[in-house]
């Protein structure tokens, strides 16, 4: 038996170590002035990313394909304190489109701080049907084209000692059902970007890589692919806007939210038929 004064020690030790690895160490003027180029920010959590830098007076480039919501969205940036707005039309799908949009935000901000890549194209949420064609489509647009932003920003970022935000989803860490194409695209992303942050240290560049594994996020997009189809509530776009934000600015090689995603990760391969019948008993197979 142990003693309850030890017991007492041990745990206060325990939840001081937490408090101290899981403080918030951001602060909001490492944002100030930043060039940021954002992508997919004309709605859901691209949107709110645009947002916050703007409240905390960054510069920015956004891009997605809607030019109509774009300037919307340039709008509300600058009445919310944002230094600088510029946006450009691209549509990720083009294999030209990455080195276009990087070339821009390098004219209109004269360099790149933060590359922030979050854009997806749009995809069933439902059993593989077998389209090959729809996969390869989608692996250019939320795979390829991130490779190709990334390598196009890298000596730019390295200049700069800036850093590379790559936002990824829980499964592109652990596979779902109903993401078949989702979550190759995902797990691609991991794959190359961390590997590349071996690179980067190893060549000693001092350009850290963000990847951000999200859940379940209220976007309309979300809401709308998901309804009727998972037991699972979502969390608010603004805040996991927010999370990914700190996570840039301080350097995390990775962010979750919301939070506990963590544990679930470190727990993945530990009972991994357990783990697919709990995964499976969160969907609706009848209405897919
Ligand atoms: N919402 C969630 O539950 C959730 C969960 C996990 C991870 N995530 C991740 O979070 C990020 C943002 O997701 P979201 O929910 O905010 O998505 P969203 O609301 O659908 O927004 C997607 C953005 O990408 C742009 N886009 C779509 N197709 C494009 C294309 N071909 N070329 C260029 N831009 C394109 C869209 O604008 P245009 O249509 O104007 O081009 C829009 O700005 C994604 O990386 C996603 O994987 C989301």
């Amino acid at each position: 038996m142990i003693p309850p004064g030890k017991a007492l020690c041990t745990a206060g030790i325990i939840v001081g170590l937490l408090a101290f690895f899981w403080r918030d160490t951001f602060n909001p003027d490492s944002i100030s002035g930043a060039r940021v180029l954002l992508t997919g920010a004309s709605a859901g959590i691209g949107e709110q990313m645009a947002y916050h830098y703007s409240r905390f007076g960054a510069e920015i480039v956004l891009t997605a394909r809607r030019e109509t919501l774009l300037q919307k969205v340039t709008e509300k940036c600058l009445q919310l304190g944002a230094k600088k707005v510029f946006y450009i039309q691209a549509d990720m799908s083009s294999p030209q489109a990455p080195e276009k949009v990087v070339q821009f935000a390098l004219q209109k901000l004269g360099g790149l701080d933060h590359l922030v890549l979050n854009h997806i194209g749009e995809t069933p949420f439902q059993m593989w049907d077998g389209d090959v064609e729809h996969t390869r489509w989608l692996m250019q647009v939320n795979f390829l084209s991130y490779v190709a932003l990334a390598s196009a920003a890298l000596p730019i970022l390295a200049e700069s000692k800036g850093s590379l935000i790559v936002v990824s989803s829980l499964t592109g860490k652990i596979s779902t059902p109903f993401t078949t194409p989702y979550s190759a695209t995902k797990f691609a992303l991991d794959g190359f970007f961390s590997s590349l942050r071996h690179e980067l240290a190893m060549q000693k560049q001092d350009v850290c890589i963000t990847l951000c594994i999200l859940g379940l996020i209220d976007t309309e997009m979300a809401l709308e692919k998901t309804r009727g189809k998972v037991y699972m509530s979502a969390y608010p776009a603004a805040e996991a806007a927010l999370t990914i934000i700190k996570g840039g600015a301080t350097r995390a090689r990775e962010v979750f939210y919301p939070w506990w995603l963590e544990l679930l990760c470190h727990l993945r391969d530990w009972f991994p038929n357990q783990r697919d019948v709990v995964i499976q008993s969160f969907y609706n197979y009848t209405s897919a």
